[in-house]
C-alpha cells in the first residue's frame, strides 16, 4: 500500500473517491486501522474523553498529545497521520501555535496538525503552513469551545450561522488548510460547503454530502454501551465482547482453569518465549 499524503487526499476529492478517517490513540489500534486501509488517522484530543475520562477535551496538554502521537506514529505505515493541537496550544499567539505545531510533528511524528476555529484563525493557519506544517481546519461544533457554544449541539441551523460557516470554510481554504473537518451540522449545509471549496471536506455528524467521514474509533467499535448518539454507527459491540472476555478470564482464574498446561513453562532449558508482550507491527 502506498503512503497517503495530503496530495493523495486532494486527488481523491477530485476523483470523487470518499475518504475514511478514524481516531487512534495508541500503537495497537493504529496498526490495525492502518492495515485496514483507513486513509487518515487522527490522534484526536477526544482522547481526553475516551481515554482519560474527562467530560471535555479541554484538560488535554501538549505533552500528552505528543506522547499519544508518538505511539500512533510508531505503528502507522500507510495512513496520513494528523495530530490535534490541544486547547491553549495555538490560541494565544501565532508564535506559540507554530512552536507547538512543529513540536507535535518533530516529537510526535505526525504529518499534519488539526486546529479548531474559523476565519479568526486564518492568520495562525497561514503562519503554521508557512513553517512547513500542513493544517487541517475544523469548524461546526468545535469541542474546545464547548462552554462558549453552550454544549455539544448541532451548529449552523440559522441562515446567519450557516453563512458564517461557509465563509469560515472559504477563509480557511484561502489561508492554506489542506482539508477541513465539519462537525455536527445540517447535511445540506455541509454538502454546500463541500461543493464550495477545492480541499477535501470530512464530516462527523454532518451527513453524506462530504468528501469523507470521520468517527472516534471507540464509538464505531461500541466501547461505551451508554453512548449511542444519532450520528454514530456501531460496527461492533466491543464493549460487550470485552466485558464477556474479562468475565470468562475471572471465572477461569477462580476455578483454576487458567493458566492451563500449554500456558505454563517447563523447567526444560530453551522453553522460554523470546518476547514478553506483543509489539504492534512485530507479529
Ligand atoms: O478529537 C477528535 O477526535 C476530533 C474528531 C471528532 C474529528 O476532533
Amino acid at each position: 500500500m502506498k503512503k497517503v499524503t495530503i496530495h493523495t487526499l486532494r486527488k481523491m476529492k477530485q476523483a470523487g473517491e470518499r475518504i475514511s478517517m478514524l481516531t487512534a490513540y495508541d500503537a495497537s489500534f493504529a496498526r490495525l486501522l492502518d492495515r485496514a486501509g483507513i486513509e487518515v488517522l487522527l490522534v484526536g484530543d477526544s482522547l481526553g474523553m475516551v481515554v482519560q475520562g474527562h467530560d471535555t477535551t479541554l484538560p488535554v496538554t501538549m505533552d500528552q498529545m505528543v506522547y499519544h502521537c508518538a505511539a500512533v506514529s510508531r505503528a502507522t505505515e500507510h495512513a496520513h497521520l494528523v495530530g490535534d493541537l490541544p486547547f491553549g496550544s495555538y490560541q494565544t499567539s501565532a508564535d506559540e501555535a507554530v512552536k507547538n505545531a512543529m513540536r507535535i510533528v518533530s516529537e510526535g511524528g505526525v504529518e499534519s496538525v488539526k486546529l479548531e476555529g474559523g476565519a479568526e484563525y486564518a492568520d495562525i493557519v497561514r503562519r503554521i503552513v508557512r513553517a512547513g506544517v500542513p493544517v487541517m481546519g475544523h469548524i461546526g461544533l468545535t469541542p474546545q469551545s464547548v462552554h462558549k457554544l453552550g454544549g455539544y449541539v448541532v451548529q449552523g441551523r440559522t441562515e446567519e450561522k450557516a453563512a458564517k460557516m461557509l465563509a469560515d470554510a472559504k477563509a480557511l481554504e484561502e489561508a492554506g488548510c489542506y482539508a477541513l473537518i465539519l462537525e455536527m451540522m445540517p447535511a445540506d449545509l455541509s454538502a454546500e460547503i463541500t461543493r464550495s471549496v477545492g480541499i477535501p471536506v470530512i464530516g462527523i455528524g454532518a451527513g453524506a454530502g462530504c468528501d469523507g467521514q470521520v468517527l472516534v474509533v471507540y464509538d464505531l467499535l461500541g466501547m461505551n454501551p451508554d453512548f449511542s448518539p444519532k450520528f454514530v454507527k456501531k460496527y461492533l459491540d466491543l464493549g460487550v465482547l470485552i466485558r464477556d472476555a474479562a468475565m470468562r478470564f475471572r471465572d477461569e482464574v477462580r476455578h483454576g482453569e487458567f493458566p492451563a498446561e500449554e500456558n505454563s513453562f517447563s523447567s526444560a532449558p530453551g522453553d522460554v518465549k523470546p518476547q514478553l508482550y506483543s509489539i504492534p507491527g512485530k507479529g
